[in-house]
This record gives structure tokens, sequence and C-alpha cells, in this order.
């Protein structure tokens, strides 16, 4: 057992053209939208408002733009490694290549946890957008089966809706997110219909559905999330175009609102705050890199991919940012759907209606390309033996890694249909985090033992865009909650027993 074995470069490099069995098929236009597909999502159509109300004000622009940084110095280092070492681990063969087995062990099950509790976290969110949307149009799921196991519901009519003063439809609502208005509002408990939830169906199936589209193919799933984006991006561009009409300027004035006293409340403090928790809306630019092994030319299109779709974001969030902070003055965005309630404003219905057509079709590709990239993972931690080696076993016909899908969907489906959201998405910043230090610190280590190691694509300015991607992604994750570094360090505790007990025994050496 030797937990700090290193693979070599020309070791991976000859495994990452070996034929394993996956199927190389896709093209830098395929990973730009494999890149779109994961990145943009709830982050955009949940988050944006929840937090330029809460913390940041018209300046969340500054969020988007200061997280996007983080994300885009950490962007070019995974494209050097991704272009240089093309297999589908990601920041888990990095790691091995740099830091050894078991710092790579330690990635690999952080990443298991970035892109499960994501694709459960987004589908919850999926959930919401999918029955209120069906409510919109006169088809109710009964509501037991459309929150977290033991979720307290209650029903609110218009006339209840009106004495809290929310702009919403009557129907079964949270009882935690109210309760404390109820209270305020002299409405009693009692007096409101009430039902604990069972599972939340819709989330368990959109799971299911993507899960059975992954085994079927990479080539098809490719297709599916292409016609997702093209849908998403739409519904965005109409979004901006269509509200940069009806901004009404003085809503950005103050643009950076004065601090209200409490570090983190707007002034500078707010929007790094904010920034910390619009960081979920770039979470996704590194599964691209789980696709290298499907790419056909992974060395030129890897970069162009990651880096592609993290200027194509950042460029229509800090745009979208901009425009319903102008439409909508940012104390009001406080709410699940802040993008369709700015079309509301401007008394476009049928475009919030689209917006929400958009935010269902944003979710849904975003849980696809989680879907796809935990399992790519898994195989490559197999093929080393850290883990039993059915999970690299690549179907012959289809050409994916099926069992390992399947387990992953069933247990993402689970955790979906089980779980709270909001105990998993500050969960999954944490985790990205980690591991984009990570990658950022493995290419300062390769520059240095390895500097002529042929590198198709070369991070410019090392060792200044890997320090500033480590200093901006550590800022970041202090700025999380302690409660979720607590459940990230649990989480690797459990990691580090497994590879113990089983991985460091049994790896290959
Ligand atoms: N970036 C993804 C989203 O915002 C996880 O949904």
């Amino acid at each position: 057992m030797n937990i700090w074995h290193k693979k070599s470069i020309q070791e991976l490099q000859e495994e990452a053209v070996s034929d394993i069995g996956l199927r190389k098929v896709l093209n830098a236009q395929d990973l730009i939208m494999m890149g779109i597909g994961a990145i943009v999502g709830a982050g955009i159509f949940v988050l944006t408002g929840q937090a330029a109300a809460k913390y940041a004000g018209p300046a969340i622009v500054l969020s988007f733009v200061f997280a996007g940084g983080a994300s885009a110095f950490t962007g070019l280092c995974y494209a050097e490694f991704a272009s240089m070492i093309p297999i589908s681990g990601s920041a888990y063969t990095y790691a091995y290549a740099t830091m050894g087995q078991m710092f790579a062990w330690f990635i690999g099950w952080d990443l298991l946890l970035e892109y499960s509790i994501g694709a459960a976290a987004v589908s919850i969110g999926w959930s919401g957008y999918f029955v209120s949307l069906l409510n919109q149009i006169g088809i109710h799921i009964p509501p037991q089966f459309t929150a977290a196991f033991g979720t307290e519901q209650i029903y609110l009519s218009g006339e209840h809706l009106e004495r809290l003063q929310l702009p919403f439809p009557p129907g079964w609502y949270e009882l935690n997110n109210y309760s404390a208005a109820l209270k305020t509002a002299g409405i009693s408990l009692e007096d409101l219909p009430r039902i604990t939830a069972v599972c939340n169906l819709p989330a368990f199936f959109i799971v299911s559905i993507l899960t059975a589209l992954l085994v079927k193919g990479i080539r098809e799933s490719a297709f599916v999330n292409g016609v997702i984006v093209v849908l998403k991006l739409a519904v965005i561009v109409i979004v901006i175009v269509t509200g940069i009409a009806f901004v009404n300027t003085s809503n950005w004035t103050p643009f950076i609102p004065p601090n209200s006293g409490k570090f983190g409340e707007f002034g500078w403090s707010g929007i790094l705050r904010g920034a910390a928790v619009v960081f979920f809306a770039y979470v996704g630019f590194d599964a691209v890199s789980t696709a290298a092994q499907e790419s056909r030319n992974p060395s030129r299109d890897m970069p162009i991919g990651i880096i592609g779709s993290l200027i194509v974001c950042t460029v229509l969030y800090v745009l979208m940012g901009l425009v319903i902070t102008g439409i909508v003055p940012y104390s009001k965005l406080n709410v699940a759907d802040p993008v369709a309630v700015a079309m509301d404003v401007i008394g476009i219905h049928w475009l919030a209606i689209v917006v929400k057509l958009g935010a269902i079709a944003g979710l849904t590709s975003v849980i696809l390309i989680l879907l796809l990239s935990q399992p790519r993972i898994v195989s490559s931690i197999a093929r080393d033996r850290l883990l039993p080696s059915c999970f690299a076993r690549i179907h012959p016909r289809f050409g994916t890694p099926v069992i390992t899908t399947i387990l992953s969907g069933f247990v993402v489906g689970l955790i979906a249909a089980l779980a709270p959201l909001d105990v998993l998405g500050e969960l999954v910043s944490v985790g990205t985090l980690a591991a984009f230090i990570v990658v950022c610190a493995a290419v300062l280590i390769l520059r240095h033992k390895q500097p002529n190691a042929p590198r198709p694509f070369r991070t410019p300015w090392v060792p200044w865009v890997p320090l500033a991607g480590i200093c901006f992604c550590l800022y970041l994750f202090i700025s999380l909650p302690y409660d979720a570094w607590l459940r990230l360090v649990s989480w690797l505790l459990i990691g580090l027993a497994i590879y113990f007990f089983y991985g460091a025994k049994r790896a290959a050496q």
C-alpha cells in the first residue's frame, strides 16, 4: 500500500487514447453546449433574486463578475489539464498525477458529492417549477408527493395570500417558510388545511427519465442536451432583449446599497457574500472535463468547451442581473422565481409562462450533465481499483457505463425524493470550491515538477492565474456557512474510511 503513489503523465496519456469502450463522438460545439447545459440553471433562475434582495442589491452584477472571475481562473487551469490528460476522471485524475493516490481519492470522493448532491438539489428546484406550471394549467399532483419526506405543507387561499401580501396563486406551501409571516398577520395555523409530505415524486421522475437517456448513449444525451440548451438560451435572450426596454434606471440607484451595519448585508461585503451564493450558478463547467474520453479531439476542444461555455454564461448572467434589478426594485426580488416575477411586473404575462418553461428546460440539462459526469468519475476510480471493478464496465452496445449510471441515478433520485433543498445547495458549492482549489494547485505543482511535459493548452500567466484562482475560491469557500464545511468534512471522513478499508489495499500501484 503506497498512499502517495502517483501516475506518470505518460501513463495517463496512454490511458487516455486506449479504447475502453466509450465512444469518441463529441466535437467542440457539443462540449460548449454541455458546459452551458450544466451551468445555466437554478443559479440564474432562482438564486439571483434572493442574493440581490438579501445581500448585494443591483450590485449582484458585480457578485456575478467576482464569482465568474473565480471560475474563469479555475477554468483556465482545468483547460490545461483536460487538454493534457483527457481522462474522464477530471480533477481526480489530475490529483493522481500530481499529489498521489490518497489525495486523488479524496478529490474523487468530493466530486461524487458535488455531482450527486448538485443533481439532487437541481431536481428539487425542477420539481418546484414543474408543479407550479402544472397547477397553472389545472393539473394538481397530490401535495403529499411534491416535497421532501416529513415536510409540513399548508394550503393558502387567495384571501390568506392577500393578507400576507404575497403575489402568489392559491396552493400548498411549505409551513416553515411562512410560519413567522402567518403569525404576524394573525392567521391561526388551526384554520389552515395541513398535510405532511411523503416524498418528492416529480424530482424522482425527472432523475429516472434522464438516467434512462444516459444509459442509451452519449450521442443521444448530447443531442437532447443541445436541443434543451438552445431552448433555454432563447428564453434568456428574449427576457434580456424584451426587459431592457422596461428598465427603470432609478432602480439601479444606489447601485451598491449602503451596508446595513451587518457584515455581508449590502455594501462591498454584501457583494462578496452575494458572490458566494451565486457561485452555485457557475457550478458545472468542470463537468465538461469528464467527457474528455468521449471527445474527438480533446487537446483542442476541451479548452474551447470549458472557456467558451464560461464566457457565454458570464455575459448572460451579468445582463440578466442588470435587467431584472432594473425592472423590479431589488428588495422585492426575494422570491423563488425572480425572472418570471420581473416579466409579470412589466405586464407580459405570457412571457412569465415562457420563463417557467425555460427554467424547466434549463434545470433539466443541468441535471442531465451532472448525472452524466458522476458515473464517468466513478468508472475512472474503479479502473484504478479504488472501487469495485464492476463500476468500470462499459456496455458493449450502448458504449456507456451502464451499472454506475443506473446506480448513481438511483441514489440521486432517492436523495431528491426525500431530502430538503436548503441543506443541499451550499454543500455543493463548498465541495466544488474544494475541488477547484486542488486543480489550481495541481497546475502549479506540475509546472514546477515537469515544466517540459507537452501541454496542448497552457494556462496563461502562471503562477498568477492559478494563485488568483486559489485565493478567489478560498475566499468564497470561507464565506459559505460553517455548517456546510462541517458536512463536507463528515463526507470526506467517510471517504477516508472507505479508502483505508477498501481502496488502498486493492489499488493499482
Ligand atoms: N450551475 C448550476 C445551476 O445553476 C448547478 O443550476
